[in-house]
């Protein structure tokens, strides 16, 4: 069955709530989607609870490990975990980011842009193919938040993730808080982002916050999404339908309820939608 409905990211502060006698703490919550590196050869209690919830909810995995963008050789090593948890959780979706990460066996823990040039095209679809093939599933790939860009750019990001995805037959995690940062900061038309990408390859929504600075925005998922994100959503799910739709937090996470009651108004502006076209 394909995954449907609103989700959360799975954080482990909130493993009481979830797995709790209340069954109303969930209320709402369709899906949970796990940092997959949080789980690739880890045992013991995050791994017990996080089955757990796996028992209950339908799940999906989320890496920023994979650097799919970067020279070095794909870490086979990395993606033997990714599969063997993949065999474990057997997730709705898997993802990672269109970035590089490091090179030389370097991990930046950063999510690096890339030069959107058809040469990149080219090196990054081959990287996804063979990651679609040696996980034997289709793979995702999600657009990051920018703050540079290259000199020899050759085309905008919508159409350099678009032809990647083209050409490795692989999906789009869209990150819609993303759009409206990287669109923000380079000054680009986030409807003409949205206009540019193919419909049937958005399988999954990010909404977040973020820091704005006044003439830049750090992309911290620490604070909920704000009103202008969610006008920028109504614009996507217009566009593309209703497409399965979860919230990230990374840092300063509220109490479980709290993002409970913010994913219930980002369902209230689907519904409202829906009604708004049927009418
Ligand atoms: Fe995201």
């Amino acid at each position: 069955m394909a995954l449907e409905g609103f989700g959360l990211g799975l954080r482990p502060q909130h493993f009481p709530d979830i797995l709790g006698d209340d069954p109303d703490a969930t209320a709402g919550v369709d899906w949970f989607e796990i940092i997959s590196e949080n789980f690739i050869n880890v045992g013991g209690p995050p791994l017990r609870n996080m089955m757990l919830v796996r028992e209950r909810f339908p799940m999906v995995m989320h890496g920023v490990s994979l650097s799919i963008g970067s020279t070095d050789p794909l870490d086979m090593d990395y993606l033997a975990g990714l599969k063997a948890l993949a065999d474990l959780v057997e997730p709705e979706l898997i993802s990672d980011h269109l970035c590089w990460t490091g090179v030389h066996g370097l991990n930046m823990h950063d999510l690096l842009p890339l030069p959107m040039t058809e040469e990149t095209v080219e090196h990054v679809a081959g990287r996804v193919r063979q990651v679609q093939d040696y996980l034997g599933r289709q793979f995702m790939l999600e657009n990051a938040s920018t703050y540079v860009t290259f000199e020899e750019d050759e085309m905008t990001e919508w159409a350099f993730l678009s032809a990647i995805c083209e050409r490795a037959d692989c999906n789009i995690l869209l990150d819609v808080n993303n759009i409206y940062v990287s669109g923000f900061n380079h000054g680009f038309s986030t409807d003409a982002y949205l206009n540019g990408v193919p419909a049937e390859c958005i399988k999954q929504i990010h909404l977040a916050g973020h820091e704005h600075n006044g003439d830049y925005i750090v992309d911290t998922h620490d604070e909920p999404v704000p009103d202008y994100v969610l006008a920028l959503y109504e614009k996507a799910i217009d566009r593309f339908g209703m497409v399965p739709t979860m919230i990230e937090r990374d840092a300063n996470i509220p109490p479980f309820a709290e993002l409970v009651r913010e994913l219930q108004g980002v369902r209230r502006i689907v519904e409202e939608r829906r009604t708004m076209v049927l009418a």
